[in-house]
């Protein structure tokens, strides 16, 4: 296959090394659902059990659709409608796979439109912290602070604009200029922002019961529910089946090793979701607060926390930083389907792509901002009763976590375990032998299988 054959996989446009990849695609993976969904559901499903399980879910689901979806990628080298065009005819299988490509670019569209306003957030919670807005308040005032942003529409509208802007800014200016050198400097400041806030949380009275909470499993904790919860955040996580690993593994050198490489990106966002909970549960506990208080965890109860003890303003700022990091490395990673497709089949230089395409999704996102305040009692799919009461961020929330990603992801596994020819994939994925076998089997029937149960779990 010559060069013009794959549009980015041009030398000048792939990720100058693997490392560069594997950070990209960390960034991508670490986000609100490692620093901030994770602690919760871990909080709320009894700690060290269900560790064990997302554990096991990251191992057999996520990591098998970490390595197919950007093999996918890499072989098209295309954006995620491209690349499965070009592959359903060069594999020649049925064209009904396009559909992964179309899920995958229109998914990630929808998802950064209400990510982008949840994004807005921890800028104005970086800005509250540091002026001491929390300081010596009670639980009533932080609550209210919490509320009175999202009642005002001004507000939430002035956040999810800048954050959209950061996020255009970086992505338009390319894979290289933009992409790579955003993650290379914001990842490893991430990393020791969540150092300080560990060792910050060592010295805490809460530590030792905070580990135990995250490490000691008790199984008798654990529901049905609680292990279908952590197969589905093990993919949320991971940011599997959306398009957005196939658009980086198109910009992926021919030599790198897919499978270790994306064992190496999953070490990394465990590690990540395993050291936020270091930094969050020893501050709950210390403080006496609820560790399953949902989304409030790290808007509400731990500015509280912040509020309270020595040095708050300095940790308070340093943590709503860290968020802010990672929810933008994960932006920008689904910004990059979209600018892809617009470059690819509009021509359109990657500037303008990234420019129309990322207002097309603030122009969306205005729903998600309307829903918390003017359009609260808008509830669009009403008469039908199992949307009833849920607004319209409530239901693209669902159409995206729960339909549109767990069926990208369980077509992906089929696609490559069943439908792609036999002959290249061992060299593709980097891997050989009983190992590679071992994989295929895992790919085609377990992975397939896990992800079905999780579907159907969120269905009814
Ligand atoms: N993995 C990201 C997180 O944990 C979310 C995400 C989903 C990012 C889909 C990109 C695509 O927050």
């Amino acid at each position: 296959m010559n060069q013009t054959d794959k549009p980015h996989q041009q030398a000048s446009t792939l990720w100058s090394s693997r490392m560069a990849f594997i950070l990209a695609a960390a960034g991508s993976a670490v986000g609100l659902g490692n620093i901030w969904k994770f602690p919760y559901i871990t909080g709320e499903n009894g700690g060290g059990a269900f560790v064990l399980v997302y554990l096991a879910c990251i191992a057999l689901i996520g990591i098998p659709v970490l390595i197919a979806e950007t093999m996918i990628g890499r072989r098209g080298g295309r954006s995620p409608i491209g690349t499965m065009r070009h592959l359903t005819a060069s594999e020649g299988t049925s064209r009904g796979w396009r559909a992964i490509g179309w899920n995958g670019v229109i998914a990630s569209f929808l998802v950064l439109s209400f990510y982008s306003v949840i994004g807005g957030w921890s800028l104005v919670y970086i800005g509250k912290t540091a002026f001491g807005a929390f300081t010596g308040v009670d639980a009533d005032a932080v609550g209210g602070q919490f509320g009175a942003l999202l009642a005002s529409p001004v507000q939430l509208l002035i956040w999810h604009s800048v954050f959209m802007a950061i996020v255009i800014f970086i992505v338009g200016r390319g894979i290289r200029g933009g992409l790579e050198k955003a993650v290379k400097l914001l990842m490893p400041i991430l990393f020791v922002l969540l150092i300080v806030m560990v060792i910050y949380a060592m010295t805490t009275a809460g530590f030792s019961e905070g580990v135990n909470f995250l490490f000691s499993p008790d199984f008798s904790k654990l529901t049905t529910a609680g292990v279908l919860t952590a197969l589905g955040h093990a993919a949320f996580t991971l940011s599997i089946g959306i398009g957005v690993l196939m658009a980086y593994g198109s910009y992926l050198p021919p030599n790198v090793n897919i499978a270790q490489t994306a064992i190496s990106i999953a070490i990394l966002d465990v590690a990540v979701a395993l050291l936020a909970g270091l930094a969050i549960f020893p501050l709950v506990f210390a403080n006496a607060l609820e560790p399953g208080s949902g989304p409030g965890l790290i808007f509400v109860t731990l500015p509280l926390a912040f509020g309270q003890m020595p040095g708050g303003i300095f940790f308070g700022t340093l943590f709503f930083a860290l968020l802010l990091v990672a929810a933008v490395t994960s932006a920008i990673s689904m910004l990059e389907p979209v600018v892809e497709w617009l470059e690819e089949h509009k021509g359109a230089n990657r500037f303008k792509s990234a420019l129309f395409g990322g207002l097309a999704i603030w122009f969306i996102g205005i729903g998600t901002v309307l829903s918390f305040n003017i359009w609260d009692d808008v509830h669009p799919l009403s008469f039908i009763a199992a949307f009833e009461g849920q607004t319209v961020f409530d239901l693209l929330d669902f159409l995206v976590s729960n339909l549109m990603m767990p069926l990208g992801g369980l077509a992906i596994a089929l696609f490559a375990g069943w439908a792609m020819q036999r002959a290249r994939l061992p060299e593709d994925i980097g891997l050989q032998g009983a190992v590679y076998d071992g994989f295929m089997f895992v790919l085609r029937y377990v992975t397939p299988a896990g992800i079905a149960v999780v579907f159907l779990y969120n269905l009814i």
